[in-house]
């Protein structure tokens, strides 16, 4: 079993530190946060991944997991060190490496002889150079390992992967990150790094690129009369088409599709090609936001102008506590901006946000609102007393941006229904 280092620990790093610990190897984590250590140090997980607190238990029970400050305590005894720190979207649309160059900075004068740095963050082609630069060290090899993982998922994703891609100059190397992850089956590709930074970016792109496609079917849909929920199915059980992420919604965001996507549209425009499919999507994408806040004006009367919106859903997807690039936040920034008086519940508790009134209980939402936007697809929303809501609403209007509720329901009560690409 090896010592490895994880630096970083948010949703990527926090996860494979635990699993890495769960599977045999001696883990130390490291942070720039002392709060998160401190809490981390204590067994309580900051972010909300099921079954990510019983991992991080078990492995500080165990002695196989632990949590410092600063990367370079971490690194100092491995024989693997991870990087998990941010790739944030630059000012030009291209990923920001600076994260990545200072952990490396940190860790390359006290990294043992021969230990394997081991990219996981998110990056452009070119950056396991970028890497070795700042470790400064010519005994290290940097190897790219990108991550696959959902939020909502995180843990069963790391555990069960679809691939491991693991990208390396040095062979020797490759078949030393390759050796961490004995135990889990999955298919694994060995690569040049160039190749591994181009799958995730690619793979994550492609993702964005079919839920931008079914939200342009469902516009279709909308303007022919067709049931987008129908066509889905239809088109889903085509094996070469599959229905994962055909469903339609207020757009993709989250920390990752966004910056991914125009860091890709960046690396083509960069390297002389003009990636027009990629930037279509982005525009479809950006427009979705724009059609979801749009139906909850018309289905308020032509104006949000003073009136209460109730939402139910904040995060950018359902089973995270993830609030960054969210659509839903999007949405709402739509609404205030017109003039909206928007209150909102999320099952995962958000502290406060700026312009938005967030309360802690779903009813207590849609009190006196003239529409209910449904924005994020927790599947809790669905068992909620309708009766109870269409007494407390001040009309009974309803955006369901996720085509998650019950519409013969809602109709039967006397809704105005709108989903997305279907009456
Ligand atoms: N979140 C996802 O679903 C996901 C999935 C696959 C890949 N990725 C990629 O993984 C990377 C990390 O994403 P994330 O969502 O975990 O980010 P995050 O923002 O949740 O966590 C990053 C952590 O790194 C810490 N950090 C920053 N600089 C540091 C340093 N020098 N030393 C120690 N810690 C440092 C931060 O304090 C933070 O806790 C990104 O490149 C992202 O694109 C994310």
């Amino acid at each position: 079993m090896s010592r490895i280092a994880v630096i970083g620990t948010g949703y990527v790093g926090l996860t494979t530190g635990a699993c890495f610990a769960h599977i045999g190897h001696d883990v130390v984590c490291a942070d720039i946060d002392a709060d998160k250590v401190a809490r981390l140090q204590r067994g309580e997980i900051p972010i909300l991944e099921s079954g990510l607190d019983n991992l991080v238990r078990e492995g500080l029970q165990d002695g196989r997991l632990s949590f410092v400050v600063g990367a370079a305590q971490a690194a100092a005894d491995c024989d693997f060190a991870y990087l998990c720190v941010p790739t944030p979207q630059g000012a030009d649309g291209s990923a920001d490496l600076s994260y990545i160059e200072t952990a490396a900075q940190e860790i390359g004068p006290v990294l043992p002889t021969e230990a394997i740095v081991v990219n996981k963050s998110t990056v452009p082609v070119g950056s396991t150079r970028v890497v070795e630069r700042a470790l400064g060290r010519s005994d290290v090899a940097v190897v790219s390992n990108p991550e696959f993982l959902r939020e909502g998922s995180a843990i069963h994703d790391f555990l069960n992967p679809d691939r491991i891609v693991i990208g390396a100059e040095d062979q020797a190397a490759a078949v030393r990150v390759q050796s961490l992850y004995l135990g889990i089956t999955a298919p694994v590709i060995v690569t040049d790094p160039a190749s591994a930074e181009t799958i995730k970016y690619a793979a994550n792109a492609f993702l964005a690129t079919k839920i931008s496609f079914i939200n342009a079917v469902a516009a279709v849909c909308e303007a022919v009369g067709a049931d987008i929920k129908d066509v889905a199915l239809g088109m889903g059980y085509d094996t070469r088409i599959g229905h994962e992420f055909l469903k339609p919604g207020p757009g993709w965001g989250g920390s990752c599709f966004p910056k991914d996507t125009r860091a890709l549209v960046r690396i083509a425009e960069d390297a002389g090609y003009d990636f027009g499919l990629l930037k279509g999507v982005v525009t479809v994408n950006d427009e979705q936001l724009h059609r979801v806040a749009a139906k909850v004006v018309e289905v308020a009367g032509g104006s949000v102008a003073g009136k209460r919106i109730g939402v139910w859903g904040l995060t950018f997807k359902a089973r995270t506590d993830d609030l960054r690039e969210s659509p839903s936040l999007s949405v709402i920034r739509h609404l205030v901006d017109q003039g909206a008086k928007v209150r909102a519940y999320d099952p995962s508790s958000p502290d406060a946000l700026a312009g938005i009134q967030v309360v802690d209980d779903p009813y207590a939402a849609v009190d006196g609102a003239e529409v209910l936007a449904v924005l994020t697809e927790w599947d809790e929303f669905r068992w909620l007393d309708l009766d109870k809501v269409a007494d407390l609403m001040a009309a009974k209007n309803i955006v369901d941006a996720r085509n998650l509720m019950d519409r013969a329901a809602l109709v039967r009560r006397g809704f105005d229904y709108r989903g997305i690409g279907r009456s």
